[in-house]
């Protein structure tokens, strides 16, 4: 057998980002070591992130994006420390790629696993399984306004942050959400708006969606604004199955859901470029942790989840079932994070897991 070979570069960058994505790499090398010669990874390590930037004064070098363009894929840890603004650090790294790279789908899953108390202790583990689609490269963050435009100056600035939705942009996530719909047991598509009180660019969000609906009459469309979907995700889980976003409305809303499947440190991510013209990126959703950086207790699941999400956009999904099932078997026995309420450090969850990838075989 000729053994398939992924190119993967590494940007642990900041606090909790550096600690869980080692967990990834350990899990993504046993299950290569164990493939019997299917795949193998060939990491490359970038030092970029907050250290970097106070050493240099770019998060990282201009040349950047072209060092990444050749790779298969993007494993990311998290940016953001607490002595630079936060607005650089993201800028200066995690939207360059995303927003470089055109990764205009974010795909974030939500999904409860057996043993996790979640809030909502009435629901179980078959009714809350989503995937929120965000779209990735426009609207609210597409970096477009300024400030102090009018130059009134110092106590009396302006500031303008516009959002730009386009048609096209529009068009191929929501487009994007319908086809992962048809993918899964529910077949069901929710587009969040506002276009009550945004009446340009959420109005032609509706409008997208609608006559894209049109074209897939074999999957449930409706529609939600963000502040009612924001109730619904708590009240009613189980009406859902794919809920397409705008790039601020899925970020929020994508943080709700993974709270309410019992922590942050759960939830995974994947930045794609579906054409597959550039690299994808794949990393949690969650930030740098500072509150709890160094101190080995990071949840390492999301990480680790992500890493799974990567397995499949490489085709390997009986490696990628793997994870998500050594995952399961991992908390259905108890094995908790502290931010679940347990006492397991993130390297005896790591261990915990790779034990259930072995069982599982
Ligand atoms: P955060 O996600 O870093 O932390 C929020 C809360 O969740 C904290 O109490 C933290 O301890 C907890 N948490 C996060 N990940 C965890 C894990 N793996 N295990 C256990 N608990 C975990 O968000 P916050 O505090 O708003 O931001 C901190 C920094 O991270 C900021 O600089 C922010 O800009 C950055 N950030 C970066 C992101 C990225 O790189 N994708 C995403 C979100 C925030
Ligand atoms: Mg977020």
């Amino acid at each position: 057998m000729t053994t398939r070979t992924f190119h993967i570069a590494a940007i642990p960058a900041d606090g909790v980002g550096t600690e869980v994505l080692e967990a990834g790499r350990t899990l993504l090398d046993a299950l290569a070591a164990d493939s019997g010669g299917e795949f193998a990874f060939e990491w490359t390590d970038y030092p970029w992130g907050t250290d970097y930037y106070h050493r240099t004064g770019q998060m990282m070098p201009d040349d950047g994006l072209d060092q990444l363009r050749d790779v298969d894929a993007i494993y990311f840890g998290a940016v953001g420390a607490p002595e630079v603004p936060d607005h650089v650090t993201l800028w200066g790294l995690r939207l360059a790629i995303c927003q470089g790279f055109d990764q205009w789908a974010n795909v974030r899953p939500v999904t409860f696993h057996p043993g996790v108390t979640s809030p909502l202790r009435t629901i179980d583990d078959t009714s809350l399984d989503w995937v929120v689609v965000r779209e990735n490269s426009e609207g609210e963050y597409s970096g477009l306004g300024g400030r102090n435009l009018a130059g009134r100056g110092p106590g009396n600035e302006v500031a303008v942050q516009s959002s730009l939705f386009t048609e096209t942009g529009c068009e191929r996530i929501v487009r994007f959400a319908f086809d992962l719909a048809r993918t899964r047991q529910r077949k069901v598509v929710t587009s969040v708006t506002k276009s009550n009180a945004q009446q340009h660019g959420m109005v032609l969000w509706d409008d997208v969606f609608a006559r894209v609906a049109a074209d897939y009459p074999d999957v449930e469309a409706n529609s939600c604004l963000v502040d009612a979907m924001a109730a619904r995700f708590v009240l009613h889980p189980e009406d859902l199955s794919v809920v397409v976003a705008s790039n601020l409305h899925a970020d929020v809303l994508s943080d709700l859901g993974s709270a309410l499947a019992g922590s942050l440190g759960l939830a995974t991510s994947a930045n794609l470029n579906p054409e597959r013209r550039t690299p994808s990126m794949f990393e949690p959703v969650h930030g740098s942790a500072p509150d709890i950086a160094g101190k080995g207790i990071a949840n390492p699941i999301g990480a680790i989840g992500s890493a799974g999400l990567m397995l499949s956009h490489f085709g390997l999904h009986d490696a990628a079932t793997r994870v998500r099932d050594a995952i399961d078997a991992t908390t259905a026995a108890g094995v908790l994070p502290a931010d679940l309420g347990g006492d397991a450090t993130s390297k005896q969850i790591t261990e915990a897991v790779l034990d259930h990838l072995e069982t599982a075989r």
